[in-house]
């Protein structure tokens, strides 16, 4: 396919330069936003008198042909036109002739493509939303069955303070309902103003109706300024950093489930279908999926680089550097896409095991605190409280015993406010159900907890 832009230079380019400068082969993608914002476009210039109305009407309709043509596979997309705005121009052009030709006046590829970048992305935006609920959801049901199961809280991956499996797992819906917020507030502000009607960088001469574009394509308000309705691309760098937060909130999920399903852990199974073998150790049942999250989130870290990088050093407007917006924010959705559409199903059908769970939060002295808790609220100042429980620790350690293992004889010795209460005080199920304050790991908690994402998903 030729260029759009024929006529001013004495020869035909190098097809190196060429090949170089096309980027067909990744808008590709964006033909079906293409056509929405040349309708718009196009029917705006009938209804002012630009172009007659008949030429706009044999534009939809041939606008509307070629979409149909391509998603049905009738009409390939030509892999040697320059962008898939020089495709679908001249497509029509071939088709409908002078009424093609008419279809840019007023318009540049400029203002082209920042509005079909963020119509892609608009869509795109919808897909990760729903996908993010449905993993939510995911969550939340198994919250709900693990609400009792007590288990380990970590810092520092030692083992802490007991909380329940339901407990765990709702903060990755908090963190993910965070996500879906950040996903929502860039898209409003992608959605505030419309680029279209900028032109190259400096408006046009023609009577255009923007407002009316604006509304017909979903904006509230056309931009305000041309040169930055062109040079913008805030929007990408929003999206790409909103994606790249909650794949670091995917990647840290992916490594606790990593650990989980270790046997040095096993506090769930993953299903056999989510997992993969080893094609020499005949026992192993790897966590494929979870891990290449947890890599792929380098990735779209380096996306969102490429985005900030590309456009720190680029003077106004549009400058050819920013074609490589598509490719970056373009493989930061689908990688995202791609993720969610495997860990949530993952998650469905991986399986807790409280028993397992249960054991280790028996061991590692979780109920320290609450034996100083015990003191201090019999009287003791906390910090001596600490400090006693502590060396009761020490040489449970040296014995190798847990402290529910001491005879209350053996407690009395280090404090004589040691009562037989203290064995349901240190008790693992009664500190954890004791932990009754908001946001906590009780049961109670949890299910309240699930009840509020649920509120706020709308569900
Ligand atoms: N393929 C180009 C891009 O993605 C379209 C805009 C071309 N504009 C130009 N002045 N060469 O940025």
């Amino acid at each position: 396919m030729a260029q759009l832009w024929q006529g001013r230079a004495s020869k035909a380019v190098d097809a190196r330069v060429n090949d170089f400068n096309s980027s067909i082969r990744f808008d590709a993608r964006m033909l079906a936003q293409d056509i929405r914002g040349s309708i718009a476009h196009s029917a705006m210039l009938g209804n002012q008198g630009i172009i007659p109305a008949a030429d706009a009407a044999a534009i939809r309709k041939g606008l509307e042909d070629i979409l149909a043509e391509v998603e049905s596979g009738a009409l390939p997309i030509d892999p040697t036109a320059e962008d898939v705005h020089t495709f679908v121009e001249q497509t029509l052009t071939a088709r409908i002739g002078d009424a093609g030709k008419r279809l840019h006046t007023g318009r540049s590829r400029n203002d082209q493509v920042a509005l079909d970048i963020r119509l892609y992305l608009r869509d795109a935006c919808a897909g990760l939303d729903a996908q993010l609920r449905e993993l939510i959801l995911a969550l939340c049901t198994q919250a709900e069955a693990g609400a009792d199961a007590v288990m380990p809280g970590y810092t520092h991956l030692q083992r802490a303070q007991p909380v329940t499996f339901g407990h765990q797992l709702m903060a990755y819906a908090a963190m993910l309902l965070r996500d879906i917020g950040r996903l929502a507030d860039a898209t409003a502000r992608m959605d505030a103003e419309c680029p279209l009607g900028s032109g190259a960088l400096a408006g046009t001469t023609y009577p255009l109706d923007r407002a009316a574009t604006a509304a017909a394509l979903g904006f509230a308000a056309p931009c305000q300024n041309s040169i930055d309705g062109v040079s913008d691309r805030d929007f990408c760098i929003e999206i790409a950093a909103a994606l790249a937060t909650c794949m670091m909130h995917l990647s840290r999920l992916s490594e606790e489930i990593i650990l989980w399903c270790s046997w040095e852990f096993k506090f769930i199974e993953l299903d056999d279908a989510f997992t993969t073998g080893s094609s020499i150790m005949p026992q192993k049942k790897n966590p494929d999926v979870t891990e290449l999250i947890r890599g792929k989130t380098g990735r779209v870290y380096g996306d969102l680089n490429t985005l900030l990088v590309m456009m720190k050093g680029i003077p106004l407007a549009y400058d050819k550097d920013m074609q490589e917006d598509k490719e970056a924010i373009f493989d930061a959705v689908d990688t995202l896409a791609l993720c969610l559409k495997t860990i949530t199903p993952m998650l469905a059908t991986m399986k807790p095991l409280p028993a397992n769970m249960r054991r280790a939060a028996a061991k590692g002295f979780i109920n320290a605190t609450d034996c100083a808790d015990y003191l201090t609220k019999k009287g003791l100042p906390f910090r001596d409280a600490y400090k006693c429980t502590g060396s009761m620790v020490a040489a449970c350690i040296a014995a190798d015993k847990t402290l529910e293992e001491l005879t209350l004889a053996e407690f009395k010795a280090y404090s004589p406010l040691f009562e037989e209460d203290i064995y349901t005080a240190i008790d693992l199920s009664h500190c954890c159900e004791g932990r009754t304050s908001y946001g906590g790991p009780t049961k109670a908690s949890v299910l309240a907890q699930i009840a509020l994402t649920k509120q706020k998903l709308g569900v």
